[in-house]
């Protein structure tokens, strides 16, 4: 039988991380982990204790409240796919919402919070079996994972696809507000004073600025194929 592995997902915003990350776990039917949204549902959970509401937001009256937080990965039958539950709550939708994502650069800055959510992130990940994005797996959440790739794309056309998707979603937004939005996170993931967006030396970059989701994955198929005997194709 073959060994389970963990496969380590990094790289920039919109870079198509979480679309590779989903077809390989249904390819080996192992559990997709997807780290930003559990960014983002602490992220949610600020936003609804009122964290931001006052100029300056003050970490340590919310640093007591983490503990308040419980998060679950139940399997969404009717979607086929996994939501994310905060205190029994499915927040899969309102996690992506443009107020999230606004705070939770904020949020991922904050060291008792990352602390905690990569302790969380290795107790689902113990028994390997796993494929999980963001942006610290290979160089910091699971640095002996078997397989680390590192995703990058221009600025260009990572804003060209998030602007086709929000607009498929009916949002309002110009590509302009879309590609600002996106070099200011690619600031703040790079730049971060700990656990920043970073490409571990052993990971395997992929710029995918010209290349299909069909020839990245059949790449990554390869690459898992030398890995314990996969084989997979
Ligand atoms: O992948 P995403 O855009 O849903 O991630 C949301 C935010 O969470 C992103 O701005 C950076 C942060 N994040 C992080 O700091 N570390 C991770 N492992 C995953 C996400």
């Amino acid at each position: 039988m073959n060994q389970k592995i963990i496969i380590a997902i990094d790289g920039y915003s919109s870079s198509g991380k979480s679309t590779l990350a989903k077809a390989i776990s249904k390819k080996l039917k192992y559990k997709y982990i997807d780290s930003g949204a559990i960014y983002r549902s602490v992220a949610l959970f600020a936003i609804q204790k009122k964290i931001f509401d006052s100029d300056l937001w003050n970490i340590r009256n919310f640093i007591p409240l983490l503990k308040e937080i419980n998060l679950k990965f139940k399997w969404n039958k009717k979607h086929n796919r996994t939501d994310i539950f905060l205190n029994e709550e499915n927040i899969q939708y309102k996690i992506r919402s443009e107020q999230v994502t606004n705070k939770v650069s904020l949020i991922a800055q904050i060291p008792e919070i990352r602390e905690k959510l990569t302790l969380m992130q290795r107790n689902i990940g113990k028994n390997k079996g796993i494929v999980i994005d963001g942006r610290d797996i290979g160089s910091h959440v699971f640095p002996k994972s078997e397989l680390k790739i590192f995703i990058k794309g221009s600025i260009e056309i990572r804003s060209y696809r998030r602007y086709k998707d929000l607009k498929k979603r009916g949002e309002k937004i110009s590509y302009e507000e879309v590609k600002n939005n996106l070099i200011h996170r690619d600031m703040m993931d790079i730049s971060r004073n700990i656990y920043p967006l970073k490409k571990s030396i052993d990971s395997i970059e992929i710029d995918n600025t010209f290349l299909s989701i069909e020839k990245q994955l059949n790449f990554i198929y390869q690459l898992i194929n030398k890995k314990n005997n996969h084989i997979i194709i």
